[in-house]
């Protein structure tokens, strides 16, 4: 996210009239073996998007720190949830997703990693009766929501977290925001075609296509108590966030998460400050960085 090239997206979104209607993603579970390595490619060791999980997980840790049986909703290859369940040893995971592509390269991933406080469901985020009632003391779910077909599916996703979560559960979801404008999207899906595959912008434009709007994830808060609340990078709501309060954290896995960050390269860096900038502007406090 270079800051100057971004200013006339900025103008765009902030002063512009919406140009363009949403458009459920064309593949709504994700099959395709090249496209399922594509992404997963982009998230593993230095990929384009080490900086958005590294951020997510210092967002997350503080969420459902202390929990102990976390559900991740369409955990895709499970880059995001193997990072987690590193950090927090303690809390076991239960990752679920609707494609067999990506649960099977998601157990290849974590058995790889030996992680001993994770496992995996075949199954759809709207429809979770194979879970029962008050099951889970958190419920996360990354980059996952905008798979939805329309926004009556994104509501019975809700009402099933809802029904799975323990009282007093935490929560951690997020997701892009839809953009007012086309050429945003192309912007953005585009930007760093030079370091990605070309299947992994094209996947990034339909995901921002498909996007749900900020006002509609708003809308939906409802469904939860009222200490569920939503944040969207300033300007340009390209990121949602709904979580429940922060909880506080050893220093130590602070240490570690500033330890990660300083592993990444240096471009990646820069975007996680770009990131944690945006959040900031829109009122997310306690940054761990
Ligand atoms: C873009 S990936 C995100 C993966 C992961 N959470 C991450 O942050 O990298 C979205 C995932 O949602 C899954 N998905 C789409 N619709 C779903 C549904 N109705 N139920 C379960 N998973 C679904 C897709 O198969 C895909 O793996």
């Amino acid at each position: 996210m270079p800051r100057l090239s971004m200013l006339p997206t900025l103008v765009r979104e902030v002063f512009g009239t919406r140009d363009f209607p949403r458009e459920p993603e064309p593949a709504l579970v994700m099959e395709d073996k090249e496209q399922v390595a594509a992404y997963a490619e982009a998230g593993r060791i230095d990929g384009v998007m080490s900086a958005a999980y590294l951020f997510q997980t210092s967002r997350i840790i503080p969420t459902i720190y202390g929990k102990k049986k976390i559900l991740d909703l369409g955990c895709g290859p499970a880059t995001q949830l193997a990072q987690l369940a590193e950090f927090l040893p303690d809390t076991s995971f239960t990752g679920i997703d609707l494609s067999e592509e990506m649960i099977s390269d998601a157990k290849q991933y974590v058995s790889k990693k030996n992680l001993q406080n994770v496992d995996f469901i075949l199954g759809d985020i709207t429809k979770l009766q194979m879970l029962d009632a008050q099951s889970f003391d958190g419920v996360i779910s990354t980059m996952a929501l905008h798979h939805l077909p329309s926004y009556d599916d994104l509501h019975r996703c809700f009402e099933e977290i809802k029904r799975v979560l323990k009282p007093g559960g935490v929560l951690y979801l997020t997701d892009f925001g839809r953009l007012k404008s086309l050429q945003s999207v192309l912007f953005f899906a585009y930007q760093n075609k030079a370091y990605q595959p070309h299947s992994f912008s094209l996947d990034y434009e339909r995901s921002l296509r498909a996007a749900f709007l900020p006002s509609e994830f708003n809308k939906l808060l409802g469904v939860f108590s009222g200490n569920v609340k939503a944040y969207s990078t300033f300007g340009i709501p390209i990121l949602v966030i709904l979580k429940t309060p922060d909880i506080e954290i050893p220093k130590a896995l602070i240490s570690q998460l500033r330890e990660e960050k300083r592993k990444l390269p240096t471009k990646y860096q820069r975007e996680l400050n770009d990131i944690r900038l945006f959040f900031g502007l829109s009122g997310l406090k306690n940054d761990l960085f």
